[in-house]
């Protein structure tokens, strides 16, 4: 991770090779911040705004060479309609216009405290944070497997140095910039476990971070075998691993630092380290981005990793049923018919359908934890993706309370979710003539059909389901997020957990 640290002072007084300096559209709000960051390029500075050439538009940037160094320019657009995720963005464009050039050392300076005061419902804090959430986000790149080039030198950053030039400001810098370096990295950690292929991580990959994170920050870490998968008669996460030349898993976390008698909330997470489809095979197109398929779980490791950084003062479980799903000769066949471990019978009309039954089986584990509330993490459905696209995670649930939280932390972080309906009319489309449950819907309606099916194995508590099979991998890169994994959900989940206090 760059290094990040908090400074006070204008570009001829902080040493950088670049200085990223946002500006806001508005008349009076531009000259202020030309005033007070940059007053020695007054003359110039005006003079591009009356030629148009840049007025603080938003995604405007623009390179100026100066006495005081590389200046960069970036519009924040209107001060009316700002907002932290705009924020993030020009801190994204600012990095992203830096990589352009040999420049080590960024300087990036934070918006003055008067816009943020005026116009954010947030801190000069959360502000912070979110520029370097944004600056930090957007520099990712999944480079594990790939030979370094010492003579690329554009866009290798040494150093982040956040800058107010608002007197007395310095001292708030640091609690944004050490909650966002905690956030960039528990995102990063689920950006490389989505981006890596499914002969790097396994079930076993799966089980040995989780294990190396629970070593490490002392959260209590179980990892099931099959044969205690077997004690446990997990016919989902079993059914599923028939075909595998792999051992699942099945991964317990438990942070709780303080030994809080409270009640916890559970995530669950999907860990198809590879989605072949089983005997129900993809064709050879949709299938290569299913190494991507266990980014529910990676979305729980990296909520792990931050909230017992930023040690929540809450209980918090992570559960991982993590198998691939392969053609084996002893795979599933459409037509078996799998007893789960609450004892429900699931027919299998489509091997494809495998997050569900993986899913299930977990979301019975996590109700010997008496939770508070019960969230799983899942890439489930093409069908959401149909629905939403890339840009909205898709909610559902039991219990509206939950999902308000989780909309307003999806509003804050950006990482919005968006709720579909759980109506009584779905509930038939997954009735079996033989089973008590199958595990396919009909033609339409996919991504519901497939919370429905998760529904019968959450109990009486309260539950929300977050289908991210749209949010967690792109296939074009934007703002700052990667093309690839994007870590969706960490932040969202993060963000949540922070306003409870069970
Ligand atoms: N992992 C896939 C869903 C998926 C699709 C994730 C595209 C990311 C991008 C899931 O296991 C799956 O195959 N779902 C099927 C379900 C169907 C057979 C009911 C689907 O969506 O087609
Ligand atoms: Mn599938
Ligand atoms: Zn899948």
């Amino acid at each position: 991770m760059l290094k990040c640290t908090g400074h006070y002072g204008t570009p001829d007084r902080v040493a950088a090779d670049v200085h990223a300096i946002p500006f806001p559209s508005d008349k009076t709000l531009f000259s202020k911040t030309l005033n007070q960051i940059a007053p020695d390029l007054k003359g110039l500075i005006n003079d591009l705004r009356e030629k148009e050439d840049f007025t603080g538009k938003a995604d405007e940037s623009v390179m100026l060479m100066t006495e005081a160094g590389r200046i960069i320019l970036v519009g924040l657009g209107e001060v009316a309609e700002l907002d932290v995720e705009r924020v993030r963005r020009a801190a994204a464009q600012s990095m992203k216009k830096a990589a352009t050039f040999v420049a080590p050392v960024v300087a990036l300076y934070c918006p003055l405290e008067e816009i943020v005061r005026k116009v954010l419902p947030v801190s000069f804090e959360d502000t912070v944070q979110a520029m370097v959430e944004g600056a930090l986000l957007a520099t990712y790149k999944y480079d594990a497997f790939k030979k370094p080039k010492p003579e690329q030198k554009k866009g290798q950053f040494k150093e982040l140095k956040i800058v107010t030039a608002d007197e007395g400001f310095q001292s708030r810098l640091k609690a944004g910039i050490q909650e966002a370096l905690i956030i960039t990295e528990a995102v990063t950690i689920a950006r490389n476990l989505s981006n890596g292929p499914a002969n790097v991580v396994s079930p076993e990959t799966l089980a040995k971070e989780a294990m190396a994170m629970g070593k490490k920050l002392n959260i209590k870490t179980v990892i099931l075998n099959k044969k205690e998968i077997q004690a446990n008669k997990m016919g989902g996460l079993l059914g599923v691993n028939q075909g595998s030349a792999h051992e699942p898993r099945f991964i317990v976390m438990e942070y709780n630092d303080k030994k809080r008698r409270l009640k916890p909330y559970v995530l669950v997470g999907k860990g198809v380290t590879f989605d072949s489809g089983g005997l129900s095979i993809k064709p050879a197109s949709a299938m290569e981005e299913m190494k991507m398929d266990m980014s529910g779980a990676a979305a729980v490791l990296g909520t792990m990793y931050a909230v017992a950084k930023l040690k929540l003062p809450i209980r918090l479980v992570a559960l991982i049923p993590a198998t691939d799903n392969m053609t084996g000769g002893a795979a599933l066949c459409p037509g078996d018919i799998l007893t789960m471990s609450n004892g429900k019978t699931v027919e299998v009309k489509n091997t494809d359908a495998e997050g569900r039954l993986i899913l299930a089986d977990a979301l019975v584990y996590a109700q010997r934890f008496k939770p508070a509330a019960i969230i799983d993490v899942a890439t489930l459905t093409g069908a959401v993706v149909v629905a939403l696209a890339s840009h909205v995670t898709g909610m559902m649930g039991n219990d509206d309370d939950l999902m308000n939280e989780l909309y307003e932390a999806g509003d804050r972080t950006y990482e919005r979710v968006w709720e579909l309906p759980l109506f009584q009319e779905y509930e038939k489309m997954m009735e079996s003539d033989i089973a008590d449950l199958k595990n396919l819907g009909g033609r339409w309606g996919g991504a519901i059909t497939a919370a429905i099916f998760l529904k019968h194995f959450v109990g009486e508590f309260p539950w929300a389901h977050l289908d991210i099979a749209g949010t967690a991998m792109l296939e074009e890169a934007k703002d700052y997020q990667p093309k690839g994994g994007t870590g969706a959900g960490v932040r969202l989940l993060t963000e949540f957990l922070k306003g409870c206090k069970e």
